[in-house]
């Protein structure tokens, strides 16, 4: 099949807040196109509940938002990375607010709420839990304002374009065509990985092929071993792992085990607004000795009118499955939520391939270090997706390039068909989801990590495959993606953050390195 060609001069993957936030920067610049996967709103900005963290309140300073994430972050936070996303975050967000995005008020005053490991009320949201929403519908309004942004929507991004060692571009599938589409600068914003867990807060899009794309293509990849597993997911029999947010603890809920009895008193001086990997462990823990799948998050003492106006969604959402939130406990176990690895990129976005830069959760700036503060990920998006919209506009300026003389380009598409089925692909994903789940979850050991490794490298054939459809390209980058993690997490001997071994409980040697891997090397140690 011969691809058709488009031209722009900037390419941006992903319609989330990191993707549209460098779109918007880069709009005066020049010709931009966002890809996104799916239709323009699915992604995990939509969905985001808790809110965005920003020193902005009169009892808070940048500085006190700074020593909360580096505290979460267990020793591997990159201080300026951490230093620009606290510094330039309250400008941003005011600049939101200028655009139209509306705070939930106390009176005319922004309210903020307190989330774990915070140690002020820093969190903006929005109708109460739909602060993504909110966010997305700005930015998307914002960027259509622009005649220089055009969108490309249902277009799967099938790998990029490299000339001479340069990203020019990147060839996607949209319905039976194939395109090349040839840029001057490419920016990947296509988020998280959570949907190569089995139990995962994250949507369908979430397959982690920005990660998987940049490997083939040969970029540094990083701190893979590092996934954030939420505390609090609604545990239901043929509900999906809804995430229940850590707000509501924030409000004053509780965790209680099967046996009704409150916990997390025992296991941490925060009790429930304990860091998200403590709770995490505490929950299993409780699980485990209960015997239970589940243990309960409990808001029953709250004030049921104010339960309701603060959580609409939530309470909306669980009443669907038979629960009141205001008069019943409602039953929680953890799930995959943030990757805080993957495309390494420094503090402008730049990857380590000329052309090629990163913003948002597919980046790995080191700015959430082992563990991300909550909250902190939208402002990231924000922070991170403006710098690397200004860092790619300069790049074009500087190096000017001509990508009309690109001549040969690969097809990065085959009309040979894979060999699997389209039941085989279904089978294989919800394996390698089960396995990943199983062997490489909250609690990982040795042991555990090479069974993993083993089912995962049988099916290395895949890599070389060629499908037809979206899932089964799906399939080959959450290989890829699982394949990353499972490695880092072997060759990390030792427990920190959200990576957890119980074969190396304390943080062991090189511990405040960060892992680094690139296609078909081993892992590698990086400062
Ligand atoms: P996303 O918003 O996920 O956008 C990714 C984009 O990439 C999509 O447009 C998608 O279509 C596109 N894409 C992906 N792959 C391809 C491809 N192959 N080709 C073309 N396009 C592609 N963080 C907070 O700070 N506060 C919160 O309250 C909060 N709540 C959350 C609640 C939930 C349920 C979830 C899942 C996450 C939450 N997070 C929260 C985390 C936060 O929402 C995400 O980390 C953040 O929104 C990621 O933004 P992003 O722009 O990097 O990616
Ligand atoms: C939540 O609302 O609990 C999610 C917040 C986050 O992921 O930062």
């Amino acid at each position: 099949m011969k691809p058709s060609i488009k031209t722009v001069d900037f390419l941006v993957i992903g319609g989330g807040v990191a993707g549209l936030r460098a779109a918007i920067e880069l709009a005066p610049k020049g010709s931009v196109l966002v890809l996104t996967k799916d239709k323009p709103t699915e992604s995990s900005t939509e969905y985001a509940q808790g809110g965005i963290a920003v020193a902005l309140s009169d009892e808070d300073e940048v500085g006190i938002h700074y020593d909360d994430t580096i505290k979460a972050g267990d020793g591997l936070c990159r201080e300026d990375a951490v230093r620009i996303l606290v510094e330039e975050g309250p400008g941003l967000i005011l600049e939101l607010i200028s655009w139209g995005a509306e705070f939930d008020k106390e009176g005319s005053k922004l309210s903020f709420t307190m989330e774990a490991a915070h140690s002020r009320k820093r969190i903006l949201h929005s109708r109460g839990d739909a602060t993504g929403k909110e966010i997305e519908r700005v930015l998307i309004n914002k960027a259509r304002s622009f005649p220089s942004i055009s969108r490309f929507d249902f277009a799967f991004t099938l790998d990029l374009i490299l000339e001479n060692d340069r990203c020019v571009g990147a060839t996607v599938l949209r319905h039976d065509t194939v395109f090349n589409i040839f840029a001057k600068a490419v920016i990947l914003a296509t988020g998280g990985a959570g949907q190569v867990f089995s139990r995962t807060t994250n949507p369908m899009i979430a397959t982690g092929d920005g990660i998987a794309i940049a490997c083939r293509a040969g970029a540094l990849i990083s701190d893979m071993e590092f996934i954030q597993f939420h505390p609090t997911t609604l545990y239901f029999p043929a509900a999906p792992p809804f995430l229940l947010s850590e707000a509501m603890r924030g409000e004053g809920a509780v965790l209680k085990n099967t046996q009704r009895k409150r916990f997390m008193p025992e296991y941490h001086e925060m009790s429930e607004l304990a860091p998200r990997d403590a709770v995490t462990r505490a929950i299993v823990s409780e699980m485990v000795k209960t015997n239970s799948r589940h243990v309960y998050l409990d808001l029953t003492h709250l004030d049921k009118e104010f339960t309701k106006k603060r959580f609409p969604l939530i309470y909306a959402t669980c009443l669907q499955y038979n629960i009141d939130i205001t008069e019943d406990l409602i039953p929680v176990s953890p799930a995959a939520h943030y990757i805080m690895g993957g495309v390494y990129t420094n503090i402008y976005g730049e990857t380590s391939i000329k052309g090629l830069f990163a913003a948002g959760e597919v980046a790995s700036t080191g700015v959430h270090g082992a563990n991300r503060l909550a909250s902190n990920s939208l402002l990231e998006g924000l922070v991170y997706g403006a710098r690397t919209g200004k860092q790619a506009a300069h790049y074009i300026d500087k190096e000017n390039i001509d990508i009309a003389g690109i001549e040969s380009y690969p097809e990065g598409f085959s009309d040979k068909a894979s060999s699997m089925s389209a039941l085989d692909v279904e089978k294989t994903r919800s394996t390698l989801r089960q396995v990943m789940w199983n062997k490489v979850g909250i609690i990982r050991c040795g042991e555990s990590l090479s069974i993993a490794k083993k089912w995962l490298d049988k099916k290395n054939a895949i890599l070389d495959m060629s499908f037809q459809n979206r899932r089964g390209f799906e399939l080959k980058n959450m290989l890829t993606v699982a394949q990353l993690i499972t490695d880092a997490a072997l060759a990390r001997k030792g427990s920190v953050g959200a990576h957890y071994r119980s074969d190396c409980k304390s943080k062991g040697d090189n511990w405040q390195k960060h892992t680094a891997c690139r296609k078909d090397q081993t892992v590698t140690w990086i400062d």
